[in-house]
């Protein structure tokens, strides 16, 4: 540095001088914000303690919607929100497996839970009705859009059937909306200055949605949509009192991912769960973009990663998506002629 700074100083043109000192200092600039948004992963993950929910009206009889509650992430949403003092709406499709559920919370948190079971992507006026008439009277401050569906496996979007791309947009996207009317309302009327409590609305998107991801398109597009319209919320209830933020993830075990084995990239759900209610408010690994948080830490990295040093929507990062979900592919179809050949022969 001090050669370059030397270099400046000796040189006898004035016009080469200046472009020399802009082009340093912008370099300056650029190193020392990506330090310090690294830096702030590190703190967000690492260094700050936890957020209160007491400013979400924790363990004053205050209740938490959650959808897709009865597996996966959404299931210890429901475990982890009950623990910090919330009632549950806990809704779902399947009826037994929500009941398993409250029972549990019941028993284990000593907190009141309701259920509510529809299949969601029947879109059907009275699974909104029947969410209604469940919050009916109740002080809701939490929704977590937690319920969503990709590709059984990748594919082409040629060859995506029309079902499939129908439930996929209905579930993540149009059930999504129509919940939120539904709940962001009461939310709305629940808290506020005058009640000394803040409402919060969290909804579930994705690395795909984060990233074009070939071969997995319209769940890609599906989860881009939530990244804007969440965000335009978030702008419009901030006055009223209610955080909203997008919750960015890579892959978490589940169903849904068929992954059963955690790893330093892949966290269960327990621990996605805790990293995202820990870090309510920050941005962790989504320090460019507002009313968003990639809470995991090994995902941080990854989406500061790409986002400061390749671009989300580069031909690189498109095309290592797309030879990804095409191995993916490859060893979902070799496992399914497996299991025929298997079948064929019991
Ligand atoms: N797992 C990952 O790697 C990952 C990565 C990024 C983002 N995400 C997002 O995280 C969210 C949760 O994913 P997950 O992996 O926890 O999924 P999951 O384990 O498959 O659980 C999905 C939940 O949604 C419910 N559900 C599914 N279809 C439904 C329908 N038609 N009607 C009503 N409820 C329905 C399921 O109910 P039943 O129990 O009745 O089936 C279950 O409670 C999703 O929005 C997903 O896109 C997941």
């Amino acid at each position: 540095m001090s050669g370059i700074l030397q270099y400046i100083s000796d040189c006898d043109c004035t016009i080469t001088k200046g472009f020399i000192f802009i082009a340093f200092a912008i370099g300056v600039f650029k190193l020392t914000t990506t330090t310090l948004s690294f830096a702030s992963i590190i703190f967000d993950s690492y260094i700050l303690p936890g957020v209160n929910f007491s400013k979400y009206g924790a363990n004053k009889g205050n209740w938490a919607v959650i959808t897709g509650a009865s597996d996966g992430i959404g299931k210890e949403y429901a475990f982890q929100l009950a623990k910090k003092g919330f009632n549950i709406v806990l809704v779902s499709r399947t009826e037994s497996k929500l009941e398993t559920v409250a029972t549990e919370i019941q028993t284990k948190y000593k907190k009141q839970t309701k259920i509510v079971a529809f299949d969601a992507t029947t879109d059907a006026p009275e699974n909104y009705v029947a969410l209604s008439k469940a919050l009916e009277g109740l002080p809701v401050t939490i929704l977590i859009n937690n319920v969503g569906q990709s590709h059984s496996i990748p594919v082409s979007f040629l060859d995506t059937t029309d079902e499939e791309m129908m439930s996929i947009i209905t579930l993540n996207n149009i059930v999504t909306l129509k919940v939120t009317k539904v709940v962001a309302r009461l939310i709305v009327s629940n808290v506020g200055k005058s009640k000394n409590i803040r409402g919060l609305i969290l909804t579930m998107g994705s690395f795909a949605g984060l990233i074009p991801s070939p071969l997995l398109g319209v769940y890609s597009g599906s989860k881009a949509f939530l990244q804007n319209w969440s965000g335009a919320l978030a702008g419009e209830l901030k006055p009223e009192g209610v955080d909203v933020e997008l919750v960015i993830s890579y892959l978490v075990t589940s169903a849904m991912s068929k992954i059963k084995r955690t790893s330093f990239s892949i966290p269960n759900p327990k621990q996605f769960v805790s990293s995202t209610l820990k870090n309510i408010g920050r941005r962790v690994g989504a320090q460019e973009r507002y009313a968003t948080i990639t809470p995991y830490p090994s995902h941080a990295l990854m989406h500061w990663g790409i986002e400061t040093f390749i671009g989300v929507y580069s031909k690189t990062v498109n095309k290592i998506n797309l030879d990804m979900h095409l191995s993916i592919r490859k060893r979902a179809l070799k496992k399914a002629a497996r299991l025929e050949a298997e079948k064929k022969q019991s």
